[in-house]
Order: structure tokens, then C-alpha cells, then sequence
């Protein structure tokens, strides 16, 4: 650590930060008075910034990414060594890392054949919504072209991953967003009230929140509807974990009205929720496509995927005389190598290090740990998550389930930082219901590791609240 602070002159890169970077999702306003924290170093769980300071990273480079953890040589070697011999060419060709990451994910996806890359999440949803669209042009003259995604969800930063965008504050100011993207209510036990669902529990809710799914799409018309866009695990929404029941009559309702299923896996996605490689392999989906960005490389190399079934590739095969038949879609740094290498390693990583068993290990310890936390602080209402993918809602009163305050949360997540231990919290993304702490550790992390996590928050709750 001293010798990276010795070679650069640090208030250099500070004073050039503040003069021309604009950093994602803040405020700028605080930083005429303070420095922004400046990321420097990160090994294994743990991070470094400009002083120096050592954090235990409890959010996997806080976006739920950095999942095999920081510093794996292994992974910049494979980078190095694919840049060297072939950096780039447009993926109308192919390469090696790309055929051979491919094979790899298709034998860890019963039911899915083809990948296509691309370079975040937002853009690989995009992918899937362009050929949903396409397929209801080539398939059903124009008609289906709706793609209905769900309450609280998120797809991402673009205009139409916007559009399928279940949380309100972050799109306000951002509108108007393209048509034919229609929202579904969220499938939320612990606010099943919110739903007019408060008397029902267990597989019924589940079945009854789907439910509310069929009548969207009964009053829209089914034979408008062309595709459903879920997350596996609701993440930046507020860590909502699927009821009972719920995927089940999903699925069979997709099947009645002929509608595909895309499922969001950028968060869940490789590992994160333990046990298996994709949160849609806990509940026995068939999804028609899949994308994923975050886990794929861990952030050693910008890549994201949109995996599809070889019933959709077929379709674009049909009339190689029609010059419109294929998909016309381009990525440009789809095609640049350092992504499936880096991918591939990642996952040799996990398989080699039996991070998908440690992931459901240490999660089960985790989820330990913050309902112990519970007995003491009645300021935590639920606890939720799967794997290593876990989240707190924290309420005044466990009666009401009156949401703290926005201010609360940025309270308890500032003192855990001040303890070196960085987490993460929902904000600015559901009107009053920001309310919830979240945790995505490296799938590395120790038993050790969690117990300093929770420990922290531990702190952090009594000192806010008292
Ligand atoms: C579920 C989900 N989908 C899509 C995205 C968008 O990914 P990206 O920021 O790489 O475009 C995110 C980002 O947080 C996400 O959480």
C-alpha cells in the first residue's frame, strides 16, 4: 500500500478529480468542501483509499461486481495475454476467449444455447428487448410488442432499460420513456398490504402475487403482450427475494399467453446467490433469455451477455433472401478480448475454490447473524436475501413498518465506513422506500469477515438509533 502512495503524488490525483471527474449517482455539491474518496489499492475483501485507510468491502465494489475479489493475478494475466495476441475485432468474427467462455456458460445453462456479447447490463437487456421486439414484428405482424417488467425492478441506465424501470426516483426527470413497457406489481411478503394481499400467506400469497401479473396482462390484451422482464432476486429495489409459489404460476401463466420470459441475472448472476450459477436455477425457470453483467469478469474487464435458447437463434435464420431476417445489432467492444478472457478465469476460480458452496456457506451465516441483530434492534423490520445477496429493512415501528428516514440509512452505511467497513443501501430509487441495507461481500469472504460485518452494523444501529 505505502509503495502505490509513494509513487503517485496522491493530492495530484485528488485535486484532478475534483476538477474533472464527474463520479456516478452523487452529489456533487459536498465535494467543494471535501475530497472524494478515492479508491487505491484492493486485495482479496479489502480496499485502500487516498489515506490510506483500510475497508473491509461488504458490497463487492459496491455495485455487487467484484465477486472472486480484488487483486487475482491470474485473471490480468489471461487479460494481458489475449490483449498481446489478438486485443480486438469486431465480433462479426469470432475469437478464442469469446467461443471458449461461450461453451463454458452454455454447460452451466440447461436449456440455453447461444451467447451474444456485449458491455453492461443495461446494454445486454437492451439486446434481449430489441429481438423481443423483433420477434413480434417477424412472428406476430407487428403485434406483442409489449414487454412488461415489474415494480421495484431495475434493468438499467439507458432510455429503454429506463423504460422498464420499476422505481420511480430514478427515473423522474429522465422521461418521457419509450412506449409499450408496462409495469407489474412487486411480489413483496413483508409489504403484501401494499398489494391488497394482506391476508394471505406463504404459497398463496405467492400464487396471488403472480397472479396480479395475469391481470395485467389481461387487461392489456394478450395478444399485445410479448415478453415479462424480472429480476430472480429484486437487488437494488430492496433485496426482495420471490414468495413462495411465485415462479411457478409466473412460468405457467408465461406458457397460457405465449409470452417469453426474460430474466435480469446482472446481479444474481454467476455465484452471487450461492449454491447455483444463476438465481433462476433455485426456482425451476425456463427463461427464453438471460442476461448478465456484473459476476462475469468480477469488473477485471467490462463484459456483459444476453444468452438466448437455440428456439429464438433459429428465427433469425429463416430467410437468409430477406435482408432484414437477422438480428442487426452490433456492440462494438463486444468484440474485444479482454472480456471472455477475464471471464473465463473467473469462473475457473469459482469452480476451483468451491465459491458457489462457500457463497451459500457464508450467506447462511450472514442471515444468522442480522436475525440475531434483530432480537436486539427492533429498528430492523425484515431480513431478506439468498447466498451472499442480503438486505435489512429498517422501520420505526415493526407495527406500522413506517419506513426510517433516507438520512437514517445514509447515517448507519457513513458509520460503518467510519469503521472501515463499506455496505450498501437502496437510495434515491423507490419513493419512501429507501430504507434498506444491503450486502453483497466477495464470494471468498470468511466466516470471519462476516462476523466483522455484522458486528459493524451492530454498532452502526445502536449509535444511530440508540
Ligand atoms: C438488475 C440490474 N440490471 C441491470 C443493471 C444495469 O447494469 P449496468 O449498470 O452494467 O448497465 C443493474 C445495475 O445495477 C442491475 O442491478
Amino acid at each position: 500500500m505505502d509503495g502505490i502512495l509513494k509513487d503517485n503524488d496522491i493530492s495530484h490525483v485528488v485535486k484532478a478529480d475534483k476538477a474533472h471527474v464527474w463520479h456516478h449517482l452523487i452529489q456533487h455539491k459536498p465535494f467543494e468542501t471535501n475530497d472524494p474518496r478515492i479508491i487505491i489499492e484492493g486485495k482479496g475483501m479489502r480496499v485502500w483509499d487516498q489515506n490510506g485507510k483500510e475497508y473491509l468491502d461488504a458490497v463487492s465494489g459496491a455495485v455487487w461486481t467484484v465477486n472472486v475479489g480484488y487483486g487475482r493475478e491470474r485473471i490480468a494475466n489471461a487479460v494481458h495475454e489475449n490483449l498481446m495476441k489478438m486485443c480486438y475485432f469486431a465480433n462479426a468474427a469470432g475469437n478464442i476467449p469469446g467461443a471458449l467462455y461461450a461453451e463454458k456458460l452454455i454447460e452451466k445453462m440447461p436449456g440455453m444455447s447461444r451467447v451474444y456479447y456485449c458491455n453492461s447490463g443495461s446494454e445486454a437487456n437492451e439486446k434481449a428487448f430489441k429481438l423481443i421486439r423483433q420477434i413480434a414484428h417477424k412472428k406476430y405482424g407487428g403485434k406483442k410488442t409489449k414487454i412488461l417488467y415489474r415494480d421495484r425492478d431495475y434493468h438499467g441506465s439507458t432510455l429503454a432499460a429506463m423504460s422498464a424501470g420499476g422505481q420511480d426516483e430514478r427515473n423522474a426527470q429522465y422521461g418521457p420513456f419509450a412506449p409499450d413497457f408496462v409495469r407489474v406489481p412487486h411480489c413483496m411478503e413483508y409489504r403484501k398490504d401494499e398489494l391488497g394481499l394482506g391476508h394471505l400467506s406463504g404459497r398463496d400469497f405467492g400464487i396471488a402475487a403472480a397472479n396480479q401479473i395475469e391481470d395485467v396482462i389481461l387487461r392489456e390484451g394478450p395478444e399485445t403482450v410479448g415478453a415479462l422482464c424480472l429480476e430472480p432476486v429484486t437487488a437494488g429495489g430492496g433485496v426482495i427475494t420471490p414468495p413462495e409459489g411465485y415462479w411457478d404460476r409466473v412460468q405457467e401463466i408465461c406458457q397460457e399467453y405465449d409470452i417469453l420470459l426474460h430474466i435480469d441475472e446482472v446481479v444474481c448472476g454467476i455465484g452471487r446467490t450461492g449454491t447455483h450459477w444463476f438465481g433462476y436455477q433455485h426456482y425451476g425457470i425456463k427463461p427464453d433469455f438471460v442476461t448478465m453483467a456484473k459476476g462475469v469478469a468480477s469488473g477485471y474487464a467490462a463484459i456483459s451477455c444476453m444468452v438466448t435458447t437455440e428456439e429464438v437463434f433459429e428465427m433469425f435464420k429463416s430467410d437468409p433472401t430477406d435482408k432484414l431476417d437477422h438480428f442487426r445489432d452490433i456492440s462494438t467492444f463486444g468484440g474485444c478480448t479482454a472480456g471472455p478472457a477475464a471471464a473465463l478465469e473467473n469462473m475457473a476460480i469459482i469452480e476451483e475454490e468451491g465459491l458457489l458452496e462457500n457463497c451459500t456457506a457464508m450467506g447462511e451465516r450472514m442471515m444468522g447473524n442480522l436475525k440475531a441483530l434483530m432480537e436486539k434492534h427492533t429498528i430492523i423490520g425484515d431480513v431478506r436475501g439468498k447466498g451472499l445477496f442480503l438486505g435489512c429493512e429498517l422501520v420505526k415501528d415493526r407495527e406500522t413498518k413506517e419506513p426510517v428516514d433516507e438520512a437514517d440509512i445514509a447515517a448507519v452505511v457513513a458509520d460503518c465506513g467510519a469503521q472501515g467497513v463499506i455496505i450498501g443501501a437502496a437510495n434515491r430509487s423507490v419513493p419512501g422506500r429507501n430504507n434498506v441495507i444491503a450486502f453483497s461481500p466477495a464470494l471468498i469472504a470468511t466466516a470471519a469477515d462476516i462476523d466483522t460485518i455484522t458486528n459493524a452494523v451492530d454498532n452502526a444501529l445502536t449509535k444511530v438509533f440508540g
